[in-house]
């Protein structure tokens, strides 16, 4: 799996000059820069050469690029990847993905310009039927990451909005699980009401709880509490290094297992303790480019 950080992913409109401009100096993991649905019909050509120049002559860092293109259902999508190949990008998100067969459709592209031959592709998980293929969407070619979809998904499921997202329980859980299972990225959908912060704080907890990598955000107020909740908190690695100092002194004493804090520690739970660990020197590393 990529060890990146992707706390944060924020998406900005492919037509908002200045918004690119600004996330430059925004703590960032990752940006979504959209040519889809933040894009209105009438943008859409302006934006795509915009944003192919955008990411020729701008500097963005340490920040993951990674462009949302139409889907190929569309218009739109075959001049978004003509236009952007010039750019060569790191990543591109392919939206509305149903099957491994759209992946391998937009890799079969890939393959064929030299422009885009190291280009990873991340999938946005946001329809019932994309929903039940995970698996194999996971495990096709180029893969690198999820994008949940929430929006698209509640309108597909026809689910209402709650605070503990119940309704979204088995979508979030199945993407997850695939994703694990092919070792790729999973970001968590986006919370709408982008000046509710405790809400925010909430759902960025319950996302972190699952076990998602970081959260898809619309506005850079969003940035600093979707960092925290994806970061090991001091408490986090304290507690990982006491387990990996106890389980070190038991293994000299020729035990396989040691306690900590009344609890068990065992061999995978070093695994656990030494991944949070290399995660903070990793975030750690990446906010001094931020
Ligand atoms: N990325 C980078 N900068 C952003 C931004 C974003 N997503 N959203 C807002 N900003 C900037 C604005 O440019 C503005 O900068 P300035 O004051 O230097 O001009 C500043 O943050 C404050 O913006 P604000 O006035 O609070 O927001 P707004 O009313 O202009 O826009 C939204 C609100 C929701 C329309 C806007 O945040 C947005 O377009 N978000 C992305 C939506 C999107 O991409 N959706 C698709 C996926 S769901
Ligand atoms: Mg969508």
């Amino acid at each position: 799996m990529d060890s990146r950080p992707f706390r944060s992913m924020l998406y900005i409109p492919g037509s908002k000059e200045r918004a690119m401009e600004k996330a430059r100096s925004l703590a960032t993991d990752a940006i979504i820069f959209d040519l889809e649905d933040a894009v209105a019909v009438d943008e859409k050509a302006n934006a795509r050469e915009l944003l192919a120049k955008t990411l020729m002559t701008s500097e963005f860092g340490p920040r993951a690029k990674v462009i949302r293109i139409n889907g190929f259902d569309t218009e739109w999508a075959e001049a978004d990847l003509e236009v952007i190949a010039q750019a060569r990008p790191e990543a591109i998100l392919l939206p509305k993905v149903n099957s491994a067969a759209d992946i391998q459709a937009l890799a079969d592209r890939l393959e064929a310009r030299a422009q885009t031959a190291d280009t990873v592709i991340w999938a946005m998980m946001e329809t019932p039927q994309g929903i039940l293929n995970a698996g194999e969407i996971a495990a096709a070619p180029r893969m690198a990451g999820f994008v949940i979809g929430t929006n698209d998904l509640a309108k597909e499921l026809n689910c209402r909005f709650r605070a503990d997202r119940l309704p979204m329980q088995y979508a979030l859980q199945t993407c997850l699980m695939a994703a694990r299972a092919a070792g790729i990225v999973a970001v968590d959908g986006v919370y709408n009401a982008f000046k509710d912060d405790e809400g925010l704080r909430v759902e960025c907890e319950q996302g972190r709880d699952l076990g998602f990598d970081g959260k898809t955000l619309i506005h850079p107020a969003q940035l600093a509490i979707a960092n925290a909740a994806f970061a090991p908190d001091a408490a986090a690695i304290d507690l990982a290094r006491r387990q990996i100092a106890a389980f070190d002194e038991a293994t000299a004493k020729g035990l396989g297992v040691a306690v900590v804090d009344g609890k068990i520690v065992e061999n995978l739970h070093i695994v656990t303790a030494r991944a949070t660990l290399d995660r903070a020197e990793a975030i750690a590393t990446l906010q001094k480019g931020l």
